[in-house]
């Protein structure tokens, strides 16, 4: 491949290790037959120079910055996720899976931005101008600012780029462009690397925030996204069940804002609309007084949000329990379980236990302990928690009932979707102020709180 050069490397394609030899196995990522060969440099020209730099060390307090300077949408979702609008300068990766609507979501969002009296450039890679017209038509979208442009040469992109001047550009995807002066196809961990590279040199020399989307995908010639994790801002996941509506947009890394805002989107037949009320999305499908179910105003980042946790507990047909966590997390059902079965004495030895929380959310933290707890005790005793009670609280491994923070503004979200008691831990009901209206419940044990909810 590297005719000319004495010597190349080996690159992981899906993670961008480096080696210099080739290996059967990626040490870094354990992925099998991943490494290619590659330049070591492959774009020598400019490639190493630092994006910042040249300048004199300056005094903390006399550094003056605008947080005015953030381009907000009226998408409020994206302008929280991105920690309170878009950083000029910054490079954003939007990834997730094929089809899961990252293009919809650029075309909508530079259509915003091209309302507001901003030039905005919108370059694709994958589909022709009449596709994305096509696409916006149909989406309604418009705007006087809005430019479209089809091209996978990332020097003639930006040189289009520079003539137009735009004060956002959005590429789409990283895995359909290329530099010429790379010697391997587009997609290829070295292309998507330089490229995304040379896309955040221009962006930060013209002060210009970018947007690129990028594929996750576990194939052997199409790099992944995680490579370029390190070298880009933002990088925001548009996460949601292909077959259903709802799209989360998640923030797992921003240099800018925390990383724990989730924006709740919906895909119909006008493209992605803001969800003003994600709670409410989330229940809407919830069959009230259901065996082995329960709800948890859980947090994500800032936001209250209340999530249905249902389990299934079956006698195990062989001799090992199985144990399966869909949107929850395993360790955490496996220590629930061994409280359950040693504290509380509920047979688990001979159950299999299935749970998952609803909406294709990922519930992680440990205040949706007591409410697992609930489904998993539900299921097994076939009672039916009652429909207008919400659960919450973390639990320890001896049985006891833990305090989790930002109790109030959980209660007064359930209050708000006309729940009307809550089960938490004793000492988080003595603290809670009754203002919310929300009858408190408060017990120390899993076993008391097993008992109060199912009788
Ligand atoms: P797309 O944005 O092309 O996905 P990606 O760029 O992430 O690959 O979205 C494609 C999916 O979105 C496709 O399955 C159809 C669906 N969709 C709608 O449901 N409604 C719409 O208005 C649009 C534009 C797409
Ligand atoms: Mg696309």
């Amino acid at each position: 491949m590297a005719k000319g050069h004495s010597k190349t490397i080996f690159l992981c394609q899906q993670c961008g290790a480096e080696s210099p030899k080739w290996l059967g196995r990626c040490p870094s990522c354990q992925e099998w037959n991943s490494f290619i060969e590659a330049l070591p440099h492959p774009f020598p020209e400019g490639g190493a120079k630092p994006i910042w730099g040249g300048g004199t060390p300056q005094k903390l307090l006399n550094l003056a910055i605008d947080e005015a300077q953030r381009l907000t949408l009226s998408w409020e979702e994206l302008n929280r996720v991105l920690g309170g609008g878009i950083v000029p300068g910054s490079v954003v990766l939007l990834s997730g899976d094929p089809g899961i609507g990252k293009s919809t979501l650029l075309l909508q969002m530079t259509s915003l931005a091209a309302k507001e009296e901003r030039r905005v450039l919108y370059v694709s890679g994958e589909e022709s101008l009449p596709q994305i017209k096509l696409r916006a038509d149909r989406l309604g979208l418009g705007g006087d600012n809005l430019y479209l442009l089809s091209e996978t040469d990332v020097e003639v992109l930006l040189e289009r780029a520079e003539e137009l001047a735009p004060s956002l550009i959005a590429v789409d995807s990283i895995q359909a462009v290329y530099l010429e002066p790379i010697a391997s196809p587009a997609g290829s961990i070295n292309q998507v690397r330089e490229c995304t590279q040379r896309l955040v040199r221009w962006a930060k020399g013209r002060n210009v925030p970018c947007f690129i989307a990028g594929h996750v995908t576990k194939e052997g010639t199409v790099a992944g996204p995680k490579a370029l994790e390190h070298i880009v801002d933002v990088v925001l996941y548009l996460e949601g069940e292909p077959s259903g509506s709802l799209r989360l947009l998640r923030s797992v890394k921003n240099r800018f804002g925390s990383t724990n805002e989730v924006g709740v989107f919906e895909m119909g037949h006008n493209g992605l609309a803001e969800v003003p009320n994600p709670s409410l999305a989330l229940l809407a499908e919830r069959a009230k007084g259901g065996i082995g179910s329960a709800i948890v105003p859980t947090m994500e980042g800032t936001r209250p949000l209340l999530v249905e946790i249902q389990a299934l507990t079956n006698p195990t047909p062989f001799g090992l329990p199985r144990r399966i966590a869909n949107g929850l997390d395993y360790n955490r059902l496996l220590m629930i379980s061994a409280v359950l079965s040693q504290r509380v004495g509920l047979p688990l030895a001979h159950q299999d236990v299935m749970v998952s929380a609803v909406g294709g959310l990922k519930v992680s933290e440990p205040a949706a302990d007591l409410t697992l707890a609930l489904a998993i005790a539900s299921s097994l005793h076939q009672v039916a928690v009652s429909p207008d009670l919400v659960a919450l609280g973390e639990v320890g491994l001896s049985g006891e009932l833990r305090t989790v923070r930002q109790g109030e503004r959980r209660i007064s979200e359930a209050a708000k979707l006309g729940f009307s008691r809550c089960l938490l831990p004793r000492s988080m009901a003595l603290r809670t102020s009754s203002s919310t209206g929300m009858e408190l419940l408060g017990v120390t044990t899993l076993a008391e709180a097993l008992k109060q909810a199912l009788g």
